[in-house]
């Protein structure tokens, strides 16, 4: 049986659903050709951080940190780069594979960093994810006042390109469907759920905070398989998941629940490039043991079930597995 696994994302039409989340190995034109022979159907660029645009403190400090904390897969040292080599290597990018490329820009407050989403364009991106990346740590701010910086931020990077403009969020808003209906009013065309806040940690050698950068677990799947269930049928955005996916069951989940596409950069990290063909030819063998001809048949197919009704099943749910919890039961 044939199956169609090709999907519309941003726009674009992707061969298939498996996607690379910008993460080091989309920083190297020579990963980059073996993701897209592996069978990734599109890839997003590591960031380029506000930071690195208006100081020289990332490099400097951030840089150093994100190598000593992250010991499963050191981040190469040049990983944070200035504006002109984040250019060349998307340019680079761009003549090395077929794939569409996605520009990722990644900052937390309003400023000059903005402007350089229209070079990314300029520079050949297909499309540009932003990743707002911002915790409040003033007890004077409120929701509010946080949700405005978030829509003033997409207002002014929406203004700056015509590509297609996804937005990376947190999961961490009092009313996540509201937000994603006023980010859709802003112009974007899509969502990337989740962006994955980094947990300080405390070294009690040193008593000092550090950053901890751990590669995630399959555990980390059920936030975003929850919330693209519950936002598919109320927005009309493109939605990547990110977050926890390691194999093609994680695949499957999501896009039953209603995402366009999955992105992926611990698994791929861990094991390389080459997963990708695994999981595409086990969401293939899946497809067909189910019968299901296309992704399109698949995708939100759990919110298609008649007397489906999201506010019930939530609730319903945490019910029914604080309930049911079985000590016995293997973890
Ligand atoms: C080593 C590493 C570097 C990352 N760099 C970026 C980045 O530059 N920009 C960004 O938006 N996300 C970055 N991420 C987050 C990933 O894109 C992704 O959202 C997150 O890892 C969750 O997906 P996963 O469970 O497949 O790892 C990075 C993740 C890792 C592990």
């Amino acid at each position: 049986m044939q199956v169609d696994l090709t999907t519309e994302y941003l726009g674009l039409m992707l061969r298939n659903p498996v996607i690379v989340a910008a993460c080091p190995l989309t920083r190297e034109t020579h990963r980059l050709e073996q993701l897209e022979q592996a069978g990734a159907a599109a890839a997003v660029m590591y960031s380029l951080f506000a930071e690195q645009v208006e100081s020289d403190r990332l490099r400097q400090v951030g840089q150093q940190n994100l190598r000593s904390t992250n010991r499963e897969f050191p981040l190469p040292s040049d990983y944070v780069v200035g504006l002109d080599e984040y250019l060349k290597n998307i340019e680079l990018a761009k003549k090395s594979v077929g794939i569409p490329i996605i520009g990722s820009l990644n900052g937390g407050e309003m400023g000059d960093w903005m402007r350089f989403a229209s070079l990314i364009e300029q520079a050949g991106a297909d499309a540009l994810e932003l990743n707002v990346y911002f915790v409040p740590t003033d007890a004077s701010m409120t929701g509010a006042q946080v949700e405005e910086r978030y829509l003033e931020i997409v207002s002014a990077v929406r203004a700056q390109v015509k590509i297609p403009l996804t937005v990376k969020l947190g999961p961490f808003f009092s009313s996540l469907p509201n937000m994603a209906a006023r980010l859709s009013a802003e112009g974007i065309n899509g969502l990337v759920l989740f962006n994955r806040f980094l947990q300080p940690d405390v070294d009690i050698d040193t008593l000092e905070v550090s950053p901890r950068l751990t590669l995630s677990t399959r555990d980390a799947l059920r936030l975003p398989l929850r919330w693209i269930a519950i936002l598919r049928s109320q927005v009309r955005l493109s939605l990547a998941a990110s977050s926890g996916a390691h194999c093609a069951e994680d695949v499957a989940k999501l896009v039953l629940a209603g995402a366009d596409v999955v992105s992926l950069a611990s698994v791929l990290l861990r094991h390389g490039p080459g997963t990708v063909t695994a999981i595409i030819d086990d969401l293939v063998a899946y497809m067909r043991g189910k019968e299901f001809a296309s992704i399109a048949d698949m995708r939100g197919l759990i919110q298609r079930q008649p007397g489906h009704d999201s506010t019930a099943f939530e609730r319903a749910n945490y019910v029914k597995t604080i309930i049911t919890y079985d000590e016995q039961a293997p973890q």
